[in-house]
């Protein structure tokens, strides 16, 4: 049977959507390439914010003219949004014609229920991880990168955050399961890898802590990239900046979700961190691991915040010179703790998010500014819609530079910057540093 699969959301979604994709593959199915042509349609859903929710919702339902015709189309919804309390039941009312709903738990069971000639299967569980946890059957399709959860669910309960509810508690993955994973995926010559998790910080198992897992890996070979993601500000210590510091594989780029620069709001949103904290986390990893770069998510608009509350988290910007920003607009999620405070209106927010952009744009070109001049290595990852090959620094930053024959994706190579645009440099090719 031909399949797709249409992904919402963050990273995580987009590996869980690599395990779908090899469980389907196991089975014999295949790729459709496109929604028209398919046979099977999986919808990979998030719920984290009202946009990824309303545009899932969006797309399932047009779906249903196409399944008056062609009733024998299998559609299935899957993903956090799924999760949430009476969503099923919710979902099978507003879309009759879904065949399948599963929750993130339960990807496994997809090949039964499309077995199954009533294809009714609705099956939500709100704890414990993917039952059949099997790496080496995930279909990747991120070469030379690698995607590896080492945990699931997240015991943080932020206030304006619904992924608690939906992905249930912490647990971490065996390390001996990671490592294991890791091996296979080095030897099959990804040059990549990135640990996942909602709060890879704290990490546990066993006794076992991120900064072990973390040096155990970054162990195995010399020559290849560790990143992890993503990280709480309030569990990033100084003995994870040593180990990032003292292994040159791991990458010298921090994702640290600050959400707010404002105490009040960030005491609200229930983060455990001050401003203060914040700031000195971040100067600390910026003279402990050289030529690091941080970059963090933001949001706007979060019940009750006022204009001073946003000036804080405009000067935030100024003040740590993040490398990027992943900017929010708050949206109440049903269920989370401030979804019962008052919402700001439609236009403060728009307004604040304006602002809040231009800023992070200015430090963006400013850091881009200085790379002119300097070598990078990259890794060589793709093509881009000029059909020049992409890659990113160590620390994190996009550069394409002109194709070359001697090149192939998964390569390092060494380039000198010579453009910086707002975000993206580009580069002139120096030498091809091989390692595969
Ligand atoms: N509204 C807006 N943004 C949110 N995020 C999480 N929950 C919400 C919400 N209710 C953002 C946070 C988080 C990122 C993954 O999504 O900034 O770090
Ligand atoms: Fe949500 Fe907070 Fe957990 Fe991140 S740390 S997933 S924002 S509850």
């Amino acid at each position: 049977m031909l399949y797709h699969i249409v992904t919402y959301g963050c990273q995580m979604n987009v590996h869980e959507s690599e395990k779908i994709s090899g469980i389907l593959k196991k089975e014999g199915h295949e790729e459709s390439g496109d929604m028209n042509s398919a046979e099977l349609i999986v919808f990979n859903t998030c719920c984290i914010r009202d946009t990824a929710e309303k545009r899932a919702l969006g797309n399932i339902g047009a779906l249903k003219r196409r399944k008056k015709t062609q009733k024998d189309v299998i559609i299935a919804v899957l993903g956090c949004m799924t999760q949430q309390d009476g969503f099923a039941e919710k979902l099978k009312q507003l879309y009759p014609f879904v065949d399948i709903i599963l929750g993130t738990n339960n990807l496994h069971l997809l090949p039964y229920y499309i077995r199954l000639k009533d294809r009714k299967g609705i099956k939500i569980c709100g704890d414990g991880t993917y039952e059949a946890d099997r790496p080496f059957d995930t279909f990747r399709a991120s070469y030379p990168n690698a995607w590896v959860n080492i945990m699931y669910g997240c015991d943080n309960y932020c206030s304006y955050c619904i992924v608690p509810y939906v992905r249930g508690r912490e647990i971490g993955r065996s390390p001996d399961d990671i490592l294991k994973e890791i091996s296979f995926l080095l030897d099959e010559g990804y040059g990549e890898i990135t640990l996942l998790g909602q709060n890879v910080n704290s990490y546990s198992h066993g006794g076992r802590d991120f900064v072990w897992l973390l040096s155990e890996i970054a162990k195995l070979k010399k020559k290849f990239r560790l990143r992890f993601m993503t990280s709480n500000p309030k569990d990033f210590d100084e003995r994870l900046i040593e180990a990032v510091s003292s292994y040159p594989n791991i990458c010298k780029h921090m994702h640290l979700p600050a959400q707010s620069g404002s105490n009040r709001v960030l005491s609200l949103m229930n983060r455990k961190y001050t401003r203060e904290r914040y700031i000195s986390l971040t100067r600390s990893i910026k003279e402990n691991i050289k030529d690091s770069l941080i970059s963090t998510d933001l949001m706007v608009g979060f019940p009750t915040e006022t204009e001073e509350d946003f000036l804080e988290t405009l000067s935030l910007v100024r003040e740590c010179r993040f490398s990027q920003a992943f900017t929010f607009v708050y949206s109440p999620r049903s269920g989370t703790v401030s979804a019962n405070l008052p919402d700001l209106p439609a236009d403060v927010k728009k307004r604040r998010i304006t602002e809040l952009i231009r800023a992070q744009n200015k430090v963006t070109k400013e850091i881009s500014e200085t790379f002119l001049g300097k070598t990078s290595e990259l890794l060589v990852e793709d093509t881009d819609k000029d059909g020049r090959f992409t890659g990113r620094t160590d620390n994190g930053r996009l550069v394409s530079f002109e194709k070359n024959d001697g090149v192939k994706i998964g390569d390092f190579v060494d380039v000198r910057i010579v453009g910086a645009k707002s975000a993206s440099l580009s580069g002139e090719l120096l030498s091809i540093n091989r390692t595969n």
